[in-house]
């Protein structure tokens, strides 16, 4: 069975003392493919390295909504140089955080547009994070051209045909398997198969029954099969159209091809 994990943050610390294993147990369970998504320039860098040295392992390269403060003309001049490498698949991850805060908005919402205008210009798509801001997100969508992925979805069910009707992709990760998360088992009983990744948006997000440790991408697999169970679907089906529809957004060569 072929997975992806299409949102992974290996280059964070957590991963430091055991990087190369946690890599391999994610090859062990049959991933073909772990996106690596840039945050900040140094960890941008960091998952182009990444994506350099393991044949799996693709980029995305932007600036965090957190550390939004940060991005002037020499950032984005830097993201757009790292986008040339030929693993770069996206930009991000992007977006507004208004949850947190940690940069002042009027800088989160410049520096989503001024990555959305980047991701235009390089015909990349787009990896987006929206957290208490959906409303803003969701505009600022609107008014842009391109493809790309709502990840760790958050907006709701009661948004999820407006998002849809814009043509947008959303990733569901490890909140899928709360058991509160009613909600989310509706945004994944309900999404139309082809416009669904899965992910883990790992060290973070740690799936049920591993919550409370750290996360890693060999996890995606039960994001996964609690979608399957959600919409009453094989794991299989679950696992085949999830991963196509990671290869059409990013645009990823060369995966074996398989049948089920
Ligand atoms: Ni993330």
């Amino acid at each position: 069975m072929d997975l992806i994990d299409s949102h992974a943050h290996l280059d964070f610390r957590p991963f430091n003392r055991d990087r190369e294993a946690v890599i391999r147990r994610a090859r062990e369970v049959g991933l073909v493919a772990i996106v690596n998504i840039g945050t900040s320039l140094a960890s941008s860098r960091a998952s182009v390295a990444l994506a350099q040295r393991y044949d799996f392992i693709y980029a995305a390269v932007g600036i965090h909504p957190h550390d939004a403060k940060t991005v002037d003309q020499a950032a984005l001049d830097e993201l757009r140089e790292l986008a040339r490498h030929p693993k770069v698949v996206a930009i991000g991850e992007t977006g507004l955080d208004y949850y947190r805060d940690l940069s002042p908005r009027a800088a989160q919402r410049r520096a989503f547009q001024d990555q959305l205008e980047l991701a235009a210009e390089l015909g990349l798509p787009v990896v987006v994070h929206s957290r208490d801001a959906h409303a803003d997100v969701l505009a600022a969508l609107k008014g842009w051209e391109g493809a790309g992925v709502l990840h760790t979805y958050a907006a709701g069910p009661e948004r999820l045909d407006e998002v849809m009707a814009m043509g947008w992709t959303i990733g569901l990760s490890g909140p899928v398997t709360y058991g509160r998360a009613k909600g989310l088992r509706e945004v994944a009983r309900r999404v139309p198969l082809d416009r669904l990744l899965v992910e883990t948006d790992c060290p973070y997000l740690t799936p049920e029954p591993h919550r409370g440790g750290r996360n890693e991408p060999a996890y995606v697999t039960l994001v996964a099969a609690q979608v399957a169970e959600a919409r009453g679907a094989p794991l299989a089906e679950v696992a085949r159209r999830t991963t196509e529809n990671t290869r059409r957004l990013f645009g990823l060569p060369g995966l074996r091809q398989t049948v089920d």
